[in-house]
């Protein structure tokens, strides 16, 4: 199938519902599944059904809007019924603790709710629209990030990445990999290397799933091997995603995602940053602030169900972690390439 993105919305709005890609399943299978009440789209963000930090966004706000609608048939008094919606937005919020974006868009339906002097029916449709608006934005925001990325990828590059910030991260196109779209649009030379990802392999079963479905060609690693290719001179740069960006340019990104920024500075191999201004969050000075999600020690212990491991050892998981500001060459988004010093960068981005 050429051009996965164009054709496949990750998270969409249909009628009275949510439909969305079901990530758990892929590659195995690919199908979408309707979330239809606030509790489950909880759990969707949770389990992980929608993942990755613009999806997951949107995902939010379709959570209000799901809320809205069940408390809207509750005969409450318009007071109480802002009350109860804003208690449960807040609780959408706590279903993935690193990725902002999660946040930013809950928020925004917040203000919608305190703003409104709508009547109940009003607001659940006002919530709706922006959350559709949301949708469409995030795709004209990854093609501006692609487009500007797609200047800094050299003639036949390949391109190290890690995780999946692509379409099936975002409701289409994708950062890093939107970066990687655009260039491949002007250069059908270039090529990407993808990480495993351990432990829930969002680089083997959606980052080459994305990729190929689009005819870019991709060669699967795993993660342990990125500056094996390195040093060999086999990688001219590396474009990541993330999910929380601090006001000095630290960056929160997949586990694993430090340790390739690291073996990209010893080996003077550029190492990007794609994410939309929605990632960055500046009320916070430095990555140290950066809640970092805790997961299952099961990711670790088990692979498809079986044990890989001796059962008394003792396991920690974390989902995240955070790559410093000075081991990036450059953060691009939607407003063009943040440089160093990014405080400086990422206040004047906030500015256009
Ligand atoms: O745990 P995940 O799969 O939600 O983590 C995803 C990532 O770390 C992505 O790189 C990040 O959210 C950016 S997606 C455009």
């Amino acid at each position: 199938m050429a051009e996965f993105h164009s054709k496949i919305k990750t998270i969409e709005w249909v009628d009275n519902f949510s439909k969305m890609v079901d990530q758990t399943l892929l590659p195995k299978s690919f199908e979408f599944v309707n979330i239809t009440s606030g509790q489950q789209m909880y759990d969707a963000i949770k389990t992980m059904i929608v993942r990755g930090a613009p999806a997951i966004g949107v995902a939010g706000a379709h959570g209000v809007v799901l809320y809205a609608q069940e408390l809207a048939k509750e005969n409450l008094s318009c007071e109480d019924f802002v009350k109860k919606l804003l208690e449960k937005a807040d609780y959408l919020i706590t279903s993935r603790p690193t990725a902002v974006n999660l946040k930013w868009a809950v928020e925004k339906q917040k203000d919608l709710i305190k703003e409104s002097n709508a009547d109940i029916e009003g607001l659940v449709e006002k919530l709706k629209e922006n959350g559709i608006k949301l949708e469409n934005e995030d795709i004209a925001i990854n093609k501006k990030i692609g487009d500007y990325g797609a200047e800094v990828v050299p003639k036949g590059a390949t391109i190290l990445t890690h995780c999946n910030a692509g379409a099936l991260a975002t409701v289409g196109y994708g950062t890093a990999l939107g970066v990687v779209r655009s260039a491949f649009a002007n250069d059908p030379t270039i090529q990407v290397f993808a990480d495993e990802t351990r432990p829930r392999q969002q680089g083997a079963r959606i980052t080459t799933l994305e990729l190929t479905m689009d005819g870019i060609p991709t060669t699967l690693i795993t993660d342990g091997m990125c500056s094996y290719f390195m040093k060999k001179g086999m990688i001219d740069m590396v474009v990541v995603g993330a999910d929380r960006i601090a006001a000095n340019g630290d960056s929160a990104n997949k586990i694993g995602t430090y340790t390739v920024a690291i073996a990209a500075k010893y080996h003077n191999i550029p190492f990007y940053i794609a994410a939309p201004l929605s990632t960055i969050d500046t009320s916070i000075k430095t990555g140290d602030e950066i809640v970092i999600e805790e997961r299952s020690h099961e990711e670790v212990t088990h692979i498809n169900g079986d044990w890989i491991c001796a059962k008394d050892v003792n396991v920690i998981n974390p989902g995240f972690d955070v790559t410093p500001h000075e081991l990036i060459a450059g953060i691009i988004t939607e407003k063009g390439i943040l440089r160093p010093d990014y405080n400086e960068s990422i206040r004047k981005a906030f500015e256009m």
